[in-house]
């Protein structure tokens, strides 16, 4: 039986995959409001093929609980942010984790960790707190660390197709718990050792952030001297050695907005190209504040309350806000003491922040300029509604005539 620890984003739709394909699992979590809606026939957040996939674990006979279970396989899939002030991983949830486990489990256990985590969070971290508890890593213990790959909007059609790494201190550890995941994954499994394992996801991160913060630096500079940056992307991709992304109004999310600072954390004198790009990406929703500010003084509007931004959530068709680029927008305008933006997000239903619309047609009427900050399909959809507003679009999406760019 496994124990998936964390039924968030990843532990759950981790969970319900195992079940679903004959894994017995229970999944563990601290948070009892979340267990009790688990336990209630309900899932916790909004995922393509995610309900489904929830109904398929529970006739299969996935079970969800408070408590840690006595059993041979665990998987910790707790949150791992960076410390603000060092940019380092912050490894306490996934030691309180660890040490629960070590409570419970018995000897021969093994212990997957899949939370992201810095090369050499295992040794620094998670190898004292088992050791701490009496137990001889390699004998009584078996340690793996297996990251996770998905991306929220695909999260079920990634975990059954993507690639995946798994390391081990022992290759035969490695290759059990490979089989484990085979049990749905039809991707290739790669199996090496800890540390490689630890690198390799936080560097594909790193490429991602890297690469949008080369983007973005882009925008700033046409921007500067009034050029297209989306003709001049394009004709660039036309080289065949040349691909540059989209730039955009910022990143958000749990990955690449938290995971390259680790880098920057661990290696500060020699991560200098990873700390301009994830500062560039983080002054992106400033940027964003400051062409709201120069576009209304160039269409005349004064009053900031009939700005509304579009979008609340990190990325498109999801509804995960964390660490989003409008919520860094809006902390960065009431630093400056100001207030007043509306805001609307079709997949945020509650009322997270002020001023906050739950209808699009309420909205787009209460403002004079809308702001498109997430590129959700509704809005690509109703694009004839934006007419006879002023529009600042940051992903480039909507074809009217009278758009403004970043
Ligand atoms: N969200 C993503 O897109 C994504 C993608 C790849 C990897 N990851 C990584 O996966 C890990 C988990 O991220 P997430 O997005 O699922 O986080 P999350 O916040 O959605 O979920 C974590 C869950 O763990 C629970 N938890 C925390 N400590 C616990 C403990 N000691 N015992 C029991 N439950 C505990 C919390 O209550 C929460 O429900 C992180 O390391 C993250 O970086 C996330």
């Amino acid at each position: 039986m496994v124990n998936v620890i964390g039924l968030g984003y990843i532990g759950l739709p981790t969970a319900l995959m195992m079940a679903s394909h004959g894994v017995e699992v229970i999944g563990t979590d601290y948070n009892k409001e979340l267990v009790a809606t688990l336990n209630a026939g309900r899932t916790t957040f909004k995922e393509e093929g995610l309900d489904e996939l929830f109904n398929n674990a529970v006739k299969a006979g996935i079970k969800f609980t408070t408590e840690y279970q006595v059993t041979d396989t665990y998987i910790v899939s707790v949150p791992t942010p960076y410390d603000k002030f060092s940019k380092k991983v912050d490894a306490c949830y996934v030691v309180s984790a660890i040490r629960d486990v070590m409570k419970v489990c018995p000897k021969g256990a093994t212990v997957v960790v899949e939370s992201t985590v810095s090369p050499g969070t295992i040794d620094r971290f998670v190898r004292p707190a088992v050791e701490d508890a009496g137990f001889v890593i390699g004998k009584d213990i078996n340690l793996v660390h297996a990251p996770e790959r998905i991306i929220p909007g695909n999260m079920v059609f990634e975990l059954l197709h993507n690639n995946r790494t798994i390391g081990a201190d022992d290759r035969n550890i490695g290759e059990k718990v490979k089989a484990l995941y085979s049990s749905f994954c039809q991707g290739e499994i790669v199996v090496t050792d800890i540390r490689t394992a630890e690198m390799t996801k936080v560097v594909e991160n790193t490429f991602r952030a890297v690469n949008i913060a080369f983007a973005n630096e882009l925008a700033k500079i046409c921007r500067h001297d009034n050029m297209d940056v989306y003709e001049i992307i394009r004709i660039c991709n036309m080289h065949p050695r040349v691909n540059i992304l989209q730039p955009g109004p910022g990143v958000g999310g749990h990955c690449i907005s938290v995971d390259p600072w680790f880098l920057v954390g661990d290696y500060p004198s020699l991560a200098k190209v990873i700390d301009e790009s994830m500062k560039t990406n983080d002054a992106m929703p400033d940027f964003v504040l400051n062409r709201i500010y120069e576009i209304m003084k160039e269409k005349g509007l004064s009053d900031i309350g009939r700005v509304g931004l579009y979008g609340l959530t990190y990325k498109e068709n999801v509804d995960d806000m964390r660490e989003s680029p409008t919520l860094q927008l809006l902390e960065s305008q009431q630093r400056h003491l100001a207030s007043g933006l509306k805001v609307y997000d079709p997949f945020i239903k509650k009322d997270v922040v002020a001023n906050q619309y739950h209808n699009l047609d309420e909205f787009i009427d209460s403002v004079d300029l809308v702001v498109i900050m997430v590129k959700h399909n509704e809005i690509k959809e109703n694009v004839e509604k934006l007419l006879g507003k002023v529009v600042l679009d940051c992903h480039n999406i909507i074809a009217l005539p009278e758009v403004y760019h970043i």
